[in-house]
């Protein structure tokens, strides 16, 4: 990977052990259920997280999508935050194929939804209302800046759900960011804790963990067989699937564990962008691999500005969101030295 990306984790590349791995893979029709390679990677990933069984399915996207159609019928509600990539950023798709009603709530600087405010949206029986079949968490919270949610705030989110037979699924599209925040020494033990409350989890393959392509969906095995009826409906059944899922064998039994270092990388990332004047960032709240950054009102140039001469002067490719502010986002391929190429880069054009 030449250039310097820090648009998304999801540009990562795959490792070259991952490319030798994908060429040698054992396939075989994973429709059929004939595939050895995904079959191994559904069983290690339902152990990994201490379920029972595990769906592959093509995107972070569509694992959400088949745990909400299964979880929840027409007409049914889900709560879920305002803040959420599925409320946000999956085109609607909830309601928009699977007329599943979106009960949003505002997401918490933490990346929590309030207790509070989850129990009072849940609805009583009144021919009125919807039906509230399920409430959905993200862990991390992207967009409050990949805030890892903790063990007991999951727990207590589960048990609240149990009270009011309520199901809870997690779109831990980077729920092994959220172990290594939480717990650097026992990511998958932390993993597991915090998949422990959850009817359904989510996690992707391709984001820090670099494979091309892929996430996992775990649950009960009769959720995760009627999972698999949903994902055929979504057109998500895909045939010699074994050459990503070699892939995703090694994110999850070596890459999980290197994820310190990107969070490293993002801390140094954040408090060298702290040192520079005429950027605006607060590092104290960088917990995992991602990041937030403004630029101030007397900075030399503006935010579109630097991200153009960045991608045609240095190579780094960053990206302003709304209202000019930046996310950056670590990963194996933005190694220590390519931080400080950035963080260079970034003083020298706001010096001018
Ligand atoms: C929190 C979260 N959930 C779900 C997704 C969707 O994943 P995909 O892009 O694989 O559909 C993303 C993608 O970035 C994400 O950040």
């Amino acid at each position: 990977m030449e250039a310097i990306d820090l648009r998304s984790d999801t540009v990562s590349w795959p490792t070259p052990a991952m490319r030798e791995a994908m060429a040698n893979a054992l396939v075989g029709d994973d429709v059929y259920g004939e595939d050895p390679t995904v079959n191994l990677l559904e069983a290690e990933a339902a152990a990994l997280l201490g379920k029972e069984a595990a769906l592959f399915v093509t995107s972070g996207t569509q694992g959400n999508l088949v745990s909400i159609f299964t979880h929840c019928g027409r007409g049914d509600e889900m709560i879920l935050g305002r803040e959420a990539h599925t409320f946000r950023y999956e085109a609607g798709s909830a309601s928009g194929m699977g007329s599943v009603h979106p009960h949003i709530l505002d997401v918490q600087p933490d990346g929590t939804l309030r207790l509070d405010q989850i129990e009072n949206a849940i609805r009583g029986q009144n021919i009125h209302y919807p039906r509230t079949k399920l409430i959905c968490l993200e862990n991390t919270q992207g967009t409050v800046g990949g805030m890892a949610l903790s063990v007991e705030y999951t727990a207590q989110v589960g048990a609240l759900a149990r009270r009011y037979g309520v199901k809870l699924h997690i779109d831990g599209a980077r729920l092994f960011n959220a172990a290594a925040a939480l717990a650097p020494d026992d990511i998958p033990g932390t993993a597991r804790a915090l998949a422990a409350d959850a009817d359904s989890v989510t996690f992707c393959l391709s984001k820090g963990l670099c494979a091309p392509a892929g996430s996992l969906v775990v649950g009960t095995r009769a959720f995760i067989d009627e999972a698999r009826r949903t994902r055929k409906m979504l057109g998500g059944g895909m045939r010699q699937a074994g050459i990503l899922a070699a892939a995703g064998l090694i994110s999850i039994r070596e890459m999980i564990y290197r994820l310190p270092q990107d969070h490293a990388n993002a801390r140094r990332l954040a408090e060298g962008l702290a040192d520079i004047p005429g950027v605006r960032i607060d590092a104290a709240r960088v917990q995992t691999n991602m990041m937030f950054f403004d630029l101030t009102p007397d900075a030399p140039i503006n935010a579109d500005t630097l991200a153009e001469r960045l991608k045609t002067e240095y190579n780094i490719y960053l990206r302003p969101l709304y209202g000019g502010t930046f996310r950056a986002v670590t990963h194996y391929w933005i190694t220590r030295e390519r931080v400080d190429c950035v963080l260079q880069a970034i003083r020298a054009l706001l010096a001018q």
